[in-house]
């Protein structure tokens, strides 16, 4: 029995030692100390040894087994350090490696379009302002000479909340909401969001415009031509010319169209100006005198240019933008496009 004894712990010491993971070191543990383990099974055989062995039999197993527990204890540690270690080594950070690039954002083309037509208008004397995005019935059509049922009020489909309140459908409510506040003369431009029930590659429910308005003594149809062609030559570029075409509008009499040389072929035509060497750019005119009076300034000693413009528009061209709808997707991947 005592020999028996001699070579279990040996081969545990022996086998504790050649262990070469923790996991091993585990199955070598329960092989020998576990509840079915060989020195287990040796302290189970007690009960067949001549009484007078029993004390130091027992004796001598008790010991055997604090050997083998000492030398896994030990070999445990010795792993655990060597494990330790390797982590260390393998899960190292090179704090000399270059940091990830921080990226940085780029503005939307039509903020970026907006800035620019902004700043020629201000270098022009305009001054900026703002009006609300949900109108009265009264200062998107009736202040603006559009009365109800007037065939015009067709040319603009309009989200309404009730009969009387809606989702404004030009920024033109901002000429009324400034001549009741103002007198004459009076030189603003005002940016905003519009609303209409239309979507296709040209038309999205929500475009941006930009009115402008200039009230004063002795304003005619030569002071629109001027300003047009001082903000076509800043916007598109010096060789741009100009042109206007008759329209209607029912705040301007008269009204034009107003058409500038296409910056993409320079005049020649191409896909951009649709072959015909222009572009149209905005809708103005001399602003009706009845649209004056109804805010209150005498259209006798006054008069005044007014216009609009569609920013998304004027960024497609800019951009050569073919579908108004990439300027709403957000895809990052078009917008990076415009870093300036
Ligand atoms: N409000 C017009 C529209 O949305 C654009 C416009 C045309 C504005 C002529 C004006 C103007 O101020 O004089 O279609």
């Amino acid at each position: 029995m005592l020999e028996k004894l001699k070579t279990v712990v040996e081969n545990a010491l022996k086998e504790s030692e050649s262990a070469s993971s923790v996991n091993e070191l585990n199955d070598v543990k329960v092989k020998y100390l576990g509840k079915n383990g060989e020195l287990t099974a040796l302290l189970k055989g007690l009960k067949d040894v001549p009484p007078a062995e029993k004390p130091a039999f027992g004796k001598a197993v008790n010991e055997g087994r604090q050997q083998i527990e000492a030398k896994i204890g030990e070999k445990e540690d010795t792993l655990k350090r060597a494990e330790k270690m390797r982590k260390l080594i393998e899960e190292k950070i090179d704090v000399t490696e270059p940091s990830r690039k921080v990226k940085v954002g780029a503005r939307h083309p039509l903020t970026i379009v907006k800035g620019m037509i902004m700043d020629i208008f201000v270098g022009l004397g305009f001054e900026i302002r703002e009006g609300p995005e949900v109108e009265t019935d009264y200062y998107n059509f009736q202040a603006l000479n559009i009365p109800k049922d007037h065939p015009a009020r067709d040319m603009q489909d309009t989200f309404y909340f009730s009969e009387n309140l809606l989702l404004r459908t030009h920024t033109s409510p901002c000429q009324v909401h400034t001549m009741e506040v103002k007198k004459p003369p009076i030189r603003m431009i005002c940016p905003g969001k519009v609303y209409r029930s239309d979507y296709d590659a040209t038309h999205s429910p929500m475009f941006q415009q930009i009115e402008g308005l200039v009230v004063d003594k002795n304003i005619t149809l030569c002071d629109l031509k001027g300003v047009f062609d001082e903000f076509a030559k800043a916007f598109f570029s010096p060789e741009t010319k100009t042109r206007l075409r008759p329209s209607y509008f029912p705040f301007t009499e008269p009204s034009v169209e107003m058409d500038c040389t296409c910056s993409v072929c320079g005049g020649k035509g191409c896909r951009i100006c649709k072959g015909t060497g222009w572009i149209e750019v905005l809708g103005a005119g001399i602003v009706n005198p009845k649209v004056l009076e109804m805010s209150g300034i005498d259209s006798e000693t006054y008069s005044g240019i007014a216009f609009g413009m569609g920013v998304d528009r004027l960024a497609m061209i800019k951009f050569g933008i073919p579908d108004m709808r990439l300027l709403f997707e957000n895809d990052l991947r078009f917008l990076a496009q415009f870093k300036d």
